[in-house]
């Protein structure tokens, strides 16, 4: 019944009319008037297990669904060819879900936006600003310095607290290294996280953003305005973190644009400061952003590592024998390395496949556009589920085996669409070339000069979806020193 709906549609991108079928023949879980999915949802484990859920739901009904969370309509796309169609037909300014929240308090401080939240001409402004120093691969393997210096305090901070091999709240320390070496890079500052006491300044800093974090997500499920016209705790604790967040930025950066233009090669973001035509607002929001969406990702991602690695130490032995083979002892891993270590970079692969941070990314049309067989209307809020993708057997045989050797087969047949942890398009991860390098540098570091990952256990280890994937208890692994 439902398939007879048959809608004309002209595809904006000038192809032949065709006709394809309607929103409202998208197949989807029970549609319950005013809850929706949520009751499913909730029977199902509830929005931190969302992901699983999820997957199920493409399982359930192919490669793409429609769901509808109580007012909240979102269509789910999980199939390369989909993410493939939807690439080609992107705009000039593709548009993510809005965080109305994070743009309530920027209009109240008349603060400007940053990649997370701008939109059109604005953000395409903004983005290639900053885009030709991010994305370009010769222009960030210039701070494999910067990341060293700081790696080299994590791995000394990791044999201070080793306990018997036992790391205490490693997530912690690994966010606390993933923020020390973004504020190293966008405000050449260090902040001292990883020694042992760390300075309140610092301390301030890391819990702003921790509260801005953990404040918005009431507001994007409730009206942002209610919480604000009531001053609701939310409110006033999410508006406070900003106000902290900000003022800490400025400090930074005006100190940077203060400074002389003898300015080392490696200061990427000193050459976007003082030749940009963006304003000062717009450099201190974009900025702040650039660390909000690079901290946890990147510690997040590399927890998963030591987790695969901890569970497959016939992975981690070949991965030491490669490391050793190309990074002389005396050596710091550098950028020129990593280019002759394949075997490295499939392990960082294959674990955002298995265990990737970002469970999904978003979309909100900003044209009718057809995708596979159906039409779908302008305003519409895509959902493209790269966790779904890298766990499709369809896509990755053995999907549940970390198999680092899937990414150097000759003849490999992975489909390009079926992988993306940094999302696709125009509007992909700007930090992309950042994290990787980041990570690459850290798993030469951390895993194969100084420790051998073990794991502590073999239990399944429950995965929760807290806007990140995270495991639901300390990860059972141990650094034992070689
Ligand atoms: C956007 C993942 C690291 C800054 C995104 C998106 C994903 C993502 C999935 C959405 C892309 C899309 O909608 O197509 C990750 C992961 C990381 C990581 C998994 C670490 C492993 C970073 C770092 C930075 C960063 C280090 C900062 C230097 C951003 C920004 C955006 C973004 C600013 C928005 C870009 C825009 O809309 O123009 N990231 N990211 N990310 N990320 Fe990352």
């Amino acid at each position: 019944g439902l398939c007879n709906k048959h809608t004309k549609i002209t595809d904006l991108n000038g192809e032949v009319p065709h006709t394809a079928h309607s929103l409202d023949a998208i197949p989807g879980p029970t549609n319950w008037p005013l809850v929706g999915s949520l009751v499913e949802l909730l029977r199902k484990g509830g929005l931190t297990r969302q992901h699983e859920a999820l997957i199920d739901y493409h399982k359930k009904f192919g490669k793409i669904f429609r769901m509808k969370l109580g007012s909240f309509e979102s269509v789910h796309i999980g199939a390369p060819c989909l993410l493939e169609a939807l690439y080609r037909k992107e705009g000039s300014y593709p548009q993510r879900l809005e965080i109305k929240p994070w743009k309530a308090y920027r209009d109240l401080r008349k603060e400007a936006y940053g990649l997370l939240i701008l939109e059109g001409k604005d953000w395409q402004r903004v983005r290639s600003a900053f885009q030709q120093k991010l994305m370009k691969p010769t222009e960030v393997v210039k701070l494999d310095n910067k990341i060293n210096q700081v790696l080299e305090d994590f791995v000394g901070r990791i044999k201070n607290i080793n306990r018997n091999g036992k790391i205490e709240d490693l997530y912690f320390e690994l966010n606390k290294w993933s923020f020390e070496t973004i504020c190293l890079v966008l405000y050449d500052k260090r902040f001292g996280l990883l020694q042992e006491e760390v300075n309140e300044e610092a301390m301030n800093f890391i819990t702003a953003v921790k509260t801005m974090m953990s404040t918005f997500g009431m507001m994007m499920v409730t009206p942002v305005e209610l919480h604000r016209s009531l001053n609701t705790k939310t409110w006033q604790d999410h508006t406070a973190a900003w106000d902290r967040i900000f003022s800490t930025a400025k400090v930074y950066i005006d100190k940077k644009m203060k400074r002389d233009t003898n300015r080392a090669p490696d200061d990427l973001i000193g050459d976007i400061l003082h030749h940009s035509c963006l304003s000062k607002k717009e450099l201190y929001a974009a900025i702040t952003e650039l660390q909000i969406g690079g901290v946890e990702t990147t510690a997040n991602s590399m927890l998963w590592v030591i987790f695969n690695l901890s569970r497959n130490p016939g992975a981690q032995r070949k991965l030491l024998e490669e490391i050793r083979a190309v990074v002389p002892p005396e050596q710091d891993p550098c950028g020129k390395h990593l280019k002759s270590m394949p075997y490295l970079k499939a392990c960082l692969k294959e674990s955002m496949r298995l265990s990737p941070s970002v469970p999904f990314t978003s979309r909100t049309l900003d044209k009718d556009t057809v995708l596979g067989d159906y039409a779908i209307p302008k305003g519409t809020v895509l959902m493209i589920n790269s966790h779904a993708l890298g766990s499709n057997e369809a896509y990755f045989e053995d999907t549940k085996q970390f198999k680092p050797e899937r990414w150097l087969r000759e003849n490999s047949t992975i489909n390009p669409f079926a992988y993306v942890p940094f999302g696709i398009g125009k509007r992909m991860c700007i930090g992309r070339r950042l994290a990787e390098l980041q990570l690459q540098l850290a798993m030469c570091w951390v895993r194969m000069l100084y420790f051998e990952i073990v794991a502590t256990d073999n239990e399944p280890l429950d995965v929760i979806h807290s806007g990140l994937l995270v495991p639901n208890r300390e990860l059972p692994v141990a650094f034992i020193r070689r």
